[in-house]
């Protein structure tokens, strides 16, 4: 960031925020206005809430889920008693996280994995063990393997979830094959862990079929605990994601989100509702669809045309979300120490190193692109100049 700040001229295809040029300013305006042409409805908005959630909401998003997941797979188990609106998923990643965890116990995550969530295991003394990813995501074998050999080492008791981000995933792209979500919700049951579900790019599909959710193989609804978010969908500023809870995690995750922040806010919930019900919303990711698949495009045909030629650079084209991973050569150091990372900011472009995104014995020679908020040439000119440090640093 400080880089970024100081050297306005650098594309950054660091930073994870969605395009600020599609916000959806007249949708939130209308909704707004409309919300406020009602007087008990602007009260409401303006009163307190409760820790779960606004109800109409939450029904909102049962309904959702449900044509989404579609039936006869679809969760026959969701109602709205089990959906809990956060401030994000990030807050719900957080208070699952505090709740399910005491130091000591391990999570299962893909290596790589989104490493904030890594950071907040990390801080309620929870280990993150990192699992083999490849392009349909989490590996079930690599999981079922992990799993035995912590039975060997007699550390069963310590594992306590497997965390995995079903839909294009931050960092690497990939989604979970449809094979392996019914493989994982499997492994789960048998081994008596709960699948923290992150599904915060669910929206963001620029080419093929929607997947159900890990919640729909999850039939009587006590694995899965499934976060969504309309951060990337709509606005992150907003902050309003959902959770859908195993019954057993209710009681705990609701008495401690309410000594935390004692209700989402109850503005941002009613404004989200007014948005959904009003056809903004699929109004506004229609459009974010086609803008989203422009830049993916744009990144695409730049890194064949211009990483490519470079050779023994790898990455699997991901078919939505925001991000490029990409693989280089064993010897390219990618990290913030590293020669890559200061040529780069030369040449004039800001990446994300990899490393953060691993546990222990990370790789040095992953980095990730963020095509989502950049225009289609700054895509170009940002990979022409990574090609340009690259071609300084590469054996
Ligand atoms: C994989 C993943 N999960 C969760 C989040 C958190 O998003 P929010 O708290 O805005 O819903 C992000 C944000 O970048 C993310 O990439």
């Amino acid at each position: 960031m400080a880089k970024a700040l100081a050297h306005p001229e650098l594309v950054s295809l660091a930073a994870g925020f969605v395009d600020h040029e599609t916000l959806p300013v007249e949708a939130a305006d209308q909704a707004w206005r409309e919300l406020f042409s009602r007087p008990a409805e602007s009260r409401a908005a303006l009163q307190y809430g409760t820790t779960i959630g606004y109800p109409p909401l939450r029904e909102e998003i049962v309904r959702r889920m449900r044509a989404a997941d579609g039936e006869p797979a679809g969760p026959v188990h969701l109602d709205a008693s089990q959906v809990v609106i956060t401030a994000g998923s990030n807050q719900l990643l957080f208070l699952v996280a505090d709740v399910l965890l005491d130091p000591g116990d391990i999570v299962l995550c893909g290596a790589p994995s989104y490493y904030v969530f890594l950071g907040t295991l990390a801080n309620v003394g929870a280990q993150a063990v990192g699992v083999q990813v490849d392009q349909d995501g989490l590996v079930p074998e690599a999981i079922e393997a992990e799993l035995l050999r912590r039975r060997a080492a007699g550390q069963s008791q310590r594992v306590k979830a497997i965390y995995v981000t079903t839909y294009y995933d931050n960092p690497t792209g990939c989604s979970l094959s449809l094979a392996r979500r019914a493989a994982l919700v499997d492994i789960a049951r048998r081994w008596s862990l709960y699948i923290i579900e992150d599904a915060a790019y669910r929206e963001l599909r620029y080419y093929g079929p929607d997947q159900p959710s890990l919640r729909a193989f999850d039939l009587d609804g006590e694995t899965v605990i499934h976060a969504g978010t309309f951060s990337k969908s709509f606005s992150p500023g907003i902050r309003v994601g959902w959770a859908v809870l195993p019954k057993a995690l209710l009681g705990p995750v609701l008495a401690e989100k309410g000594n935390i922040d004692f209700g989402s806010p109850n503005f941002n919930q009613l404004l989200m509702a007014k948005v959904l019900h009003g056809g903004q919303f699929d109004a506004h990711v229609a459009r974010l669809r086609e803008s989203y698949r422009r830049k993916l495009d744009a990144v695409l045909q730049a890194a064949d045309e211009l990483l490519a030629p470079l050779g023994r650079i790898h990455w699997v084209r991901p078919s939505g979300g925001l991000y490029l991973w990409l693989r280089l050569p064993d010897g390219v150091d990618t990290s913030v120490a590293g020669p890559l990372f200061a040529r780069a900011v030369d040449e004039g472009v800001l990446y994300v190193p990899g490393d953060p995104c691993y546990g222990q014995g990370a790789p040095r020679n992953m980095l990730r692109l963020s095509f989502g908020s950049p225009t289609t040439d700054d895509l170009r000119r940002g990979i022409a100049a990574l090609a340009r440090a690259l071609r300084q640093v590469m054996p």
